[in-house]
């Protein structure tokens, strides 16, 4: 390596001057020359180490200067170990060159007696401890009234796709155990630690977050997240970064949809969503969380998130340790609209079960705004028929079928069939669901108990609960405590029993209500608080043990809509509900707000009666840019409806990998009151594209439909242009270059309220 290290150094730095007054430079190219060698021969300019060629990602680690590197896609990310031996954020964002210098770290100065070094330090992972005010990522007492945590490096190991670091008090025997993993194709990191206790004591962890992003310095940042509420989810807030301390939270027990754990930073303001450099995250993590943005006095912005200390606490016995979730992260050039299209590549292709070979979602019918309760074999029958008859891949039964369930009063937590509307239980509506070309879906709210059930007079003590004080109810249901193992061990039996008896390909798992008098008075009162964690991880451990038992089910994370999508879920779920607001024109506010963190094709999205003045075609559109399900009483449907609902699903069929799996462009957001909304999804190998297109009324009588200008195609190829719906204007031509369409734009004939249009770009001879 010696050889290798003159070598390189003599090639890249010209004088020796250079090398005398950064000797650190050439320490990081002797670790990289063998890469630099096989960058020569790589088309993509970049290569592994010499040995690590299979792994996914680049990692390196310079031991003259401390410094660790990981590299891939267009990221790279840098940290060191600074004099105090702290772990110090050095680098995230564009890829570097191999022989860019990353400088050894050091600590910054605080700049007055009030401002501790470590505040202005940024740092990977820090403990509350000497003069630390920034957000810890871990916060500890132990017995002895001790409260001081302070981390320094300990050793790391790099395995053929992750960097594992440990650090531990300077003193005692925490350990935090940092895991670093980068995905190959986006460069989206995902970063998790482990809080182990190995002192002889227990001691109680306060605040468990998953890691901390030190982003670059800029006085210009603009924060953008996602709000909402039942029925009206996934709203983008958006809003400078100034000093001070922003936080995202759930303190529901769950994901929730007042909020959800994902955030953007973009440098300087863009109008232009394509452009520009954006940084930005999402917890894997289906419990309480936070996400705290600070800015400090020196410009400093940093991001840490986890678990929310919120009525946090973990005791921790001797020997035991704790997880964090994982927090992903990553860079995108292009834009806000860059970073989504990274994040849906990394879900579709890197986290849902089935990745990377995920089956595109089947036209889906579901029977809850038909028949709501009032579920009966002959009348799913002949839903199921009408649904048959249009094209539907997949028949969803939803909420009615067990116990005494009549309404939301009663029955949840009894699931067993009920023997007056399915008098010979679920098979012979299966059966015709099956005979009929279609599989069978069936909706659960497993974690869920209505005081009037038989699950509930027999174990009252199951739910989550303060003794001896009221036990609140939401929508008449009480939350069972799955982090009780008897508990966990039931809802996986009842499940696992349902899918062993009757052959169902897709459960519907949904879950109403947040959580109340969260206590667990079963175990000691200082335990008590784990239930947000166990709870969590013994929900995922059902998921993950009926996945495996039963591999041909897939399932959908539903919460009254989107109030559980996050990218713990998604790592076990193959889609998610974002929305029980079914109305088209809601829609697409609904949809263009999810698609900044999440990927269409998770996206379910049904055709209803809601909204009934729009037009039908206008629904189908609305609902066709995402994963098509139709939730409307067809067998109210008129004959001439059925026969266009038999066209559009035909014609989604025909788009459905474009939209599912494509690039989400978001031309024109219905955002802000906007008439108008356009969606543009192009294929992977760019031979389609399927534009959408939305007038919600036209100001003064008429107003010209903005001009469409598609994006991401390929330049010189020929694309031929095909309305699927609507009217595109006259003097469109048949067919032009990539380059033409997106340079002189497309114009659509809308005119009137509720108008929309669809059309695809597909190259010649495809
Ligand atoms: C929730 C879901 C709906 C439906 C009902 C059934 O609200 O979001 O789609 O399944 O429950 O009770």
């Amino acid at each position: 390596m010696f050889f290798f290290k003159r070598a390189f150094c003599a090639r890249s730095n010209r004088s020796s001057q250079s090398r005398l007054r950064n000797p650190h430079k050439c320490a990081m190219h002797s670790v990289s020359f063998f890469a630099a060698v096989l960058s020569l021969l790589s088309p993509l300019g970049w290569s592994q180490p010499a040995g690590a060629q299979s792994a996914p990602a680049a990692i390196r680690y310079d031991s003259s200067t401390r410094v660790f590197r990981i590299d891939a896609a267009d990221v790279t990310y840098a940290f060191g170990i600074n004099e105090k031996e702290e772990l110090q954020s050095l680098y995230w964002g564009k890829r570097l060159a191999i022989n860019d210098p990353l400088q050894a770290a050091h600590r910054r100065k605080g700049g007055s007696s009030f401002d501790p070094d470590v505040n202005v330090t940024p740092q990977e992972m820090v403990g509350w401890g000497g003069g630390l005010y920034v957000e810890p990522d871990v916060k500890i007492t132990f017995p002895d009234g001790n409260r001081d945590l302070v981390l320094h490096y300990l050793d790391h190991t790099i395995e053929a796709n992750a960097l594992i670091v440990r650090m531990k008090d300077i003193q005692r025997d925490v350990f935090v155990t940092l895991r670093y993993e980068m995905n190959t194709d986006t460069g989206i990191l995902a970063r998790t630690a482990r809080i182990e206790n190995k002192t002889q004591t227990p001691l109680t962890v306060e605040e468990a977050e998953a890691a901390t992003w030190n982003l670059p310095a800029s006085r210009d940042y603009q924060l953008s997240y996602l709000t909402g509420r039942w029925a009206g989810e996934w709203a983008l807030q958006h809003q400078a970064i100034n000093p001070g301390k922003t936080i995202l939270e759930s303190r529901r027990g769950s994901t929730g949809d007042e909020s959800n754990p994902w955030f953007a930073i973009e440098r300087g303001n863009h109008s232009d969503e394509d452009n520009g450099d954006v940084w930005f995250g999402a917890l894997g993590w289906s419990g309480s969380w936070q996400i705290a943005i600070e800015k400090n006095y020196a410009e400093q912005v940093r991001v840490t998130g986890g678990f929310t200390p919120f009525d946090f606490s973990y005791r921790l016995a001797a020997g035991e340790s704790l997880q964090t979730p994982t927090f992903y992260g990553g860079y995108s050039h292009d834009g806000i609209g860059g970073a989504s299209r990274l994040l849906h590549r990394f879900e579709l292709n890197a986290l849902v079960p089935q990745a990377p070979h995920r089956r595109l979602r089947p036209v889906l019918y579901n029977s809850w705004e038909a028949t709501e309760f009032n579920v009966d074999e002959a009348g799913q029958e002949a839903l199921a028929e009408k649904a048959a008859s249009i094209g539907v891949e997949r028949f969803v039964m939803d909420d009615g079928w067990f116990g005494q369930r009549k309404d939301d009063h009663a029955g949840l937590g009894d699931w067993y069939v009920n023997p007056v509307k399915f008098p010979h239980g679920l098979k012979p509506l299966i059966d015709k669901v099956h005979a009929l070309g279609m599989d069978f879906g069936l909706w659960v709210e497993p974690e869920m108990v209505n005081p009037d059930s038989d699950l509930y007079r027999a174990h009252p003590d199951w739910v989550l609960n303060f003794t001896g004080r009221p036990r609140s109810e939401e929508r008449n249901q009480l939350v069972l405590n799955l982090a009780r193992p008897d508990v966990r061990a039931h809802v996986f039996e009842v499940l696992d029993k349902l899918l062993s008896t009757y052959d169902i390909s897709f459960l519907k798992w949904d879950y109403n209500r947040n959580w109340s008098e969260p206590g667990w008075p079963a175990v000691a009162p200082e335990d008590e608080k784990r239930v947000y964690v166990a709870y969590v991880q013994n929900l995922y451990g059902i998921l993950r043990e009926l996945r495996a038992k039963h591999p041909g089910v897939e399932i959908e994370s539903c919460s009254g809509g989107g109030a559980r999508v996050d990218l713990g879920i998604l790592g076990l779920t193959d889609e998610v509900w974002p929305s029980d607001n079914t109305n088209a024109f809601d829609r697409l506010s609904i949809q263009d707000g999810f698609t900044y963190a999440y990927a269409p094709g998770l996206m379910m999205s049904w055709v209803t009666d809601s909204h009934k003045s729009t037009s039908l075609e206008y629904r189908f559109l609305s609902a066709m840019q995402g994963s098509l399900g139709i939730g409307a009483n067809l067998k109210d449907w008129s004959p001439a409806n059925l026969d266009t609902a038999r066209k559009m699903v035909a014609q989604y069929k025909q788009v459905r990998p474009t939209v599912q799996d494509g690039a989400l462009y978001r031309l024109i957001s219905p955002r802000d009151g906007s008439e108008y909304s356009v969606t543009e999804s192009v294929s992977a190998d760019l031979h389609q594209a399927v534009v959408f297109a939305f007038l919600h009324s036209s100001p003064m009588s008429y107003a010209a439909y903005p001009r469409i200008y598609p994006r991401g195609l390929d330049e010189k190829a020929v694309y031929r242009i095909t309305a699927l719906d609507g009217q595109l204007a006259r003097e469109t031509p048949a067919a032009a270059s990539g380059a033409f369409w997106m340079q002189a734009g497309i114009d659509v004939n809308l005119w009137a309220d509720f108008q929309a249009a669809a059309f695809t770009l597909q190259k010649e001879g495809e």
